[in-house]
């Protein structure tokens, strides 16, 4: 049996070092300092660090964008995954699965029909971590990135989302 030790907590801006720390170790572009805050200021709740006893380990950041269709007299909701990481020495370990598990289900309390995301193309790695949580592709965006193409991932909560 695994024993996950670590635990989850909300963000707060004495993270923002160990957070610099781990963006620099998992992305070409790093967000700078005040696209987390900014974050945090719009949607505290979904935005979730996870830690243990020996320190940091990884970050969660989400948000809800709210959706009208064409031909739907309802407003759809949304979860969107804006970034997530964990200490490339900790991963594998189950952290980033238990931070998904935690925001998916804030999305679905929050009454998201569905959770989507955009990873590099070349990210085959995350993909794989995606696909195993039950994500799968529905698009691609030229240029989402300065120097590649983005693939657009997407897991239902409800029969007719993605
Ligand atoms: C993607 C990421 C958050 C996954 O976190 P993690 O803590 O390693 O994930 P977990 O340990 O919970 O892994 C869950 C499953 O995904 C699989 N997985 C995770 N990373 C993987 C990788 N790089 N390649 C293949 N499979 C991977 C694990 O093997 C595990 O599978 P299992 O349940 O069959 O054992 C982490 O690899 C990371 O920080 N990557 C760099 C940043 C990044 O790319 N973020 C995504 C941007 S879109």
């Amino acid at each position: 049996m695994i024993v996950l030790s670590f635990r989850l907590r909300p963000f707060t801006e004495d993270d923002l070092p160990e957070i610099a720390r781990i963006e620099a170790a998992s992305f070409r572009e790093v967000w700078p300092d005040a696209f987390f805050t900014y974050n945090h200021r719009k949607a505290p709740e979904l935005f979730l660090v996870a830690e243990d006893d020996e320190g940091f380990l990884g970050y969660v950041v989400g948000e809800i964008r709210e959706a009208m269709f064409s031909g739907r007299s309802y407003m759809s909701k949304m979860g969107h995954i804006l970034n997530i990481a964990v200490d490339p020495g900790r991963r594998k370990g189950g952290v980033g699965t238990r931070l998904m598990e935690e925001i998916e289900s804030r999305f679905r309390e929050a009454g998201a029909t569905q959770v989507t995301l955009e990873v590099r193309e070349s990210n085959i790695g995350a993909q794989g971590f995606y696909g195993g949580r039950g994500f799968n592709e529905i698009g691609r965006v030229r240029a989402y990135y300065p120097d590649e193409d983005a693939i657009v991932m997407c897991k239902a909560f409800s029969r007719d989302a993605c």
